[in-house]
């Protein structure tokens, strides 16, 4: 699989980890960084990671940061992306079984009761259900990307 890979200063280690791990199945990670805990903003990477998805020729992108939830709030308004914060291998596999998302993210602070390397195998092991229902239910997550800002 050709993978996206991007972090802030948070998640070094896990990003590596999960690199190491992706490397080994024999994957192709292009990985947009940060190499090391130098700050970077967390919506930075996430929209590049996005973008660079949205252009073509990738399998899917990892995105974390401090708890995951930074990048995943970022990548899920990019028009397009759904982005998983799984909390175990069972959601991971549903993000893409049911929601099938693109993304998935990963928190380098969270401590993961299994291997962050387990929760992305089930989502990479995972294929989209694509029955009527859970596309009737995505095509109206695309639809909602689409109704204007109201506050009542
Ligand atoms: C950075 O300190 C932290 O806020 C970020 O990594 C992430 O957890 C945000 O959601």
């Amino acid at each position: 699989m050709k993978i996206i890979i991007a972090n802030d200063h948070a998640a070094v280690s896990i990003k590596k980890k999960l690199q190491i791990w992706l490397d080994k199945r024999g994957d192709t990670v292009v990985d947009l960084g940060v190499g090391t805990d130098t700050k970077a903003d967390y919506p930075d990477k996430a929209i590049e990671a996005t973008n660079l998805f949205l252009k073509g020729g990738y399998d899917y992108g990892i995105l974390c940061c401090g708890t995951g939830i930074g990048v995943s709030i970022t990548a899920n308004k990019v028009r397009g992306i759904r982005c998983a914060l799984p909390q175990n291998s069972y959601a991971a596999a549903m993000a893409i079984e049911h929601n099938n998302c693109q993304f998935i993210a990963f928190g380098g602070r969270i401590d993961y009761q299994e291997p962050p390397e387990d929760i992305l195998d089930a989502f990479l092991s995972a294929r989209y259900l694509g029955t009527e229902r859970h596309q009737r239910r995505i095509d109206k997550i695309t639809t909602a990307e689409s109704i204007p800002f109201s506050l009542t």
